[in-house]
């Protein structure tokens, strides 16, 4: 079916220069953006994206490393599009992510580790919703 997803990337790969070579992995495997926003995350509004995490050991370092410096939010829309995104970006500590995938490339850790991906189906109707309005997500057909 066709999904829609949130992907951020992180303070890491904005530093990098890297967006327009993680938008080609997205492209490569037909995932579109229908919306996209640069945007330098408030403490408020990594605790709040993370909010799952909260209990977790690493949630402090987490909304400490997600603040300090823009991020590139999108929301992508395609034929099984979470897992797709899931895929393309690789495991979550780099040093387990495949070949080829955007963290196998650019992510230096599992702390600073290039892309954000929804899990879930619920997961991206609430993220999308986080950094969305409706109104400014374009479908593309
Ligand atoms: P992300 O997919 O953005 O979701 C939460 C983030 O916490 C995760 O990517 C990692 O960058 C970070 N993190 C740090 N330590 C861990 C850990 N032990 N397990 C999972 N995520 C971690």
């Amino acid at each position: 079916a066709i999904e829609r997803t949130i992907s951020m990337i992180k303070p890491d790969a904005v530093a990098k220069n890297v967006i327009g070579e993680i938008y080609a992995r997205f492209e490569k495997v037909g995932l579109k953006i229908v919306a996209a926003k640069m945007l330098h995350l408030t403490k408020e509004q990594a605790e709040g994206f993370y909010a799952v995490h909260a209990e977790r050991p690493f949630y402090a370092d987490l909304v400490k490393f997600m603040t300090s410096g823009p991020v590139m939010v999108q929301v992508l829309e395609g034929e099984n599009a979470i897992a797709a995104n899931r895929d393309t970006m690789g495991a979550t500590n780099p040093a387990e992510a495949a070949a080829g995938t955007i963290r196998a490339d650019f992510a230096e850790s599992i702390d600073a580790n290039a892309v954000h991906g929804s899990d879930s189906p619920e997961a991206a109707k609430t993220e999308i919703a986080f950094f969305f309005e409706e109104g400014e997500i374009c479908p593309r057909g």
